[in-house]
């Protein structure tokens, strides 16, 4: 499975935000929003494009779009704080939802929402998650999507735990993952460690 660590100094220093306690809501929802620009950018490098030519006010030159947008998924509700930064660094691509609740005791997550296309076959889909901590809302996530048909997954994660890295590569589900850290480990409670907390709390407060 591959996995893309972004290191690049300006996604240290938003992570680092988003991890420190003193950051509030509103500072920590900026700071997703701005690494999710960075991780994006990151997972379309090597995107196909279609090149066709442009008019420059001086000259006839190659224009280039996206030839194959991904559909972006936000996980509810914590990926929703990444859903309109993606959307505004790739205006074309259209959005699914899924909604799904962790049990604090069991750790198994609720889906509560489903909201996709029927037909995924031949589209590139970016699941947006700020946390992989033991892997099974990514796991319920993207088999919704093969389900569909749909073969080229990337998870786009801000942290990620190594348990819940293990757990999507023993599923052999289609996924590459772009984050911007593999953690230390799970705790009892199933939070990542160093992390930054529970994502959806410090974005939206707690429910
Ligand atoms: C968190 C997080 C992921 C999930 C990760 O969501 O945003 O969706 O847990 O945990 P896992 O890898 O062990 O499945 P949570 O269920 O707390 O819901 P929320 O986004 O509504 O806060």
């Amino acid at each position: 499975m591959d996995v893309r660590v972004v290191e690049h100094p300006l996604a240290k220093s938003r992570l680092s935000t988003m991890r420190d306690a003193r950051t509030n809501s509103a500072a920590f929802r900026a700071a997703l929003q701005e690494l999710t620009l960075m991780l994006i950018y990151e997972a379309t490098r090597d995107a196909e494009v279609a090149v066709e030519p442009i008019h420059t006010p001086v000259a006839r030159t190659d224009g280039y779009r996206l030839a194959n947008p991904p559909l972006l998924v936000p996980v509810l509700r914590a990926g929703l704080g990444m859903a309109d930064q993606a959307h505004r660094m790739i205006p074309e691509a259209q959005m699914g939802f899924v909604g799904l609740a962790r049990d604090e005791e069991t750790l198994q997550p609720t889906p509560y929402l489903e909201s996709l296309p029927a037909d995924l076959a031949g589209r590139p889909v970016y699941v947006l998650d700020p946390m992989l901590a033991t892997g099974g809302s990514m796991v319920h996530t993207i088999s919704l999507l093969t389900g569909r048909g749909a073969s080229d997954v990337t998870a786009i994660c801000t942290l990620a735990a190594p348990e819940g890295l293990r757990r999507l590569e023993d599923s052999g589900l289609p996924v590459r993952v772009i984050t911007a850290s593999v953690d230390e480990r799970l705790n009892e409670s199933g939070f990542i460690v160093p992390g930054l907390g529970d994502a959806g709390d410090r974005e939206y407060g707690s429910v």
